[in-house]
């Protein structure tokens, strides 16, 4: 059985970025595991002083469920141009244990504009050494306004992007 690991960039209460990966884990087929990661807010600063054989916990538990998780989705907003500092300090500790190298990963980010984020996502990714699925990536823009009331995606072309999203990365996960 495959076994997702789904990240939101975005800590906020009511996040669009924790809605489309509740989405997405709703129309993953019965026979893959898909669990979204809650604890991002967990993981401190990054130290590589503090990156040595007994990183803190919080570290140890998040390259564990990364290790067994056949792919990663990254869903995340853009804060002032850049990346949220919270995925980018992730990032920063999974560098010196090789995590993520030729780990399958979507990524999508979800913001009012976004590409900078998204570009820069990519740019850490190859750094990380990641398998980032090309047709696994999506920009998806002015997220807000394509949200409903009880903050679900309901602009049509976005649900079905996501699809075909999800549909481009279990059949890089289902190659050998
Ligand atoms: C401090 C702050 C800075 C932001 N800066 C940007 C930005 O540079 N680019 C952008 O596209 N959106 C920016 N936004 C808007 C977010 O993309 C938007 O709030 C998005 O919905 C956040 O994702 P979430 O709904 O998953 O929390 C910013 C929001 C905040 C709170």
């Amino acid at each position: 059985m495959k076994n997702i690991l789904a990240i939101s960039g975005s800590l906020r209460q009511g996040s669009s970025n924790h809605a489309i990966l509740q989405y997405l884990g709703s129309i993953v087929p019965a026979d893959i595991e898909y669990a979204i990661y809650n604890d991002l807010a967990l993981i401190p600063a990054f130290d590589p002083g503090l990156d040595t054989d007994s990183p803190p916990a919080p570290v140890v538990a998040l390259r564990k469920l990364l290790t067994e998780a056949d792919g990663l989705i990254i869903c995340t907003p853009e804060y002032a141009f850049g990346v949220p500092g919270g995925l980018k300090n992730m990032l920063d500790w999974m560098v010196s244990s090789s995590t993520l190298v030729d780990k399958p990963i979507a990524l999508i980010t979800a913001s009012l504009g976004g590409e900078y984020a998204h570009a820069s996502l990519l740019l850490t990714l190859g750094a990380l050494s990641a398998n980032v699925i090309a047709d696994a990536t999506l920009l998806i823009q002015f997220i807000r306004s394509k949200m409903d009331n009880d903050g679900n995606v309901k602009d049509e072309e976005t649900l079905k992007d996501l699809k075909d999203v999800l549909d481009a990365f279990l059949k890089a996960l289902s190659q050998p």
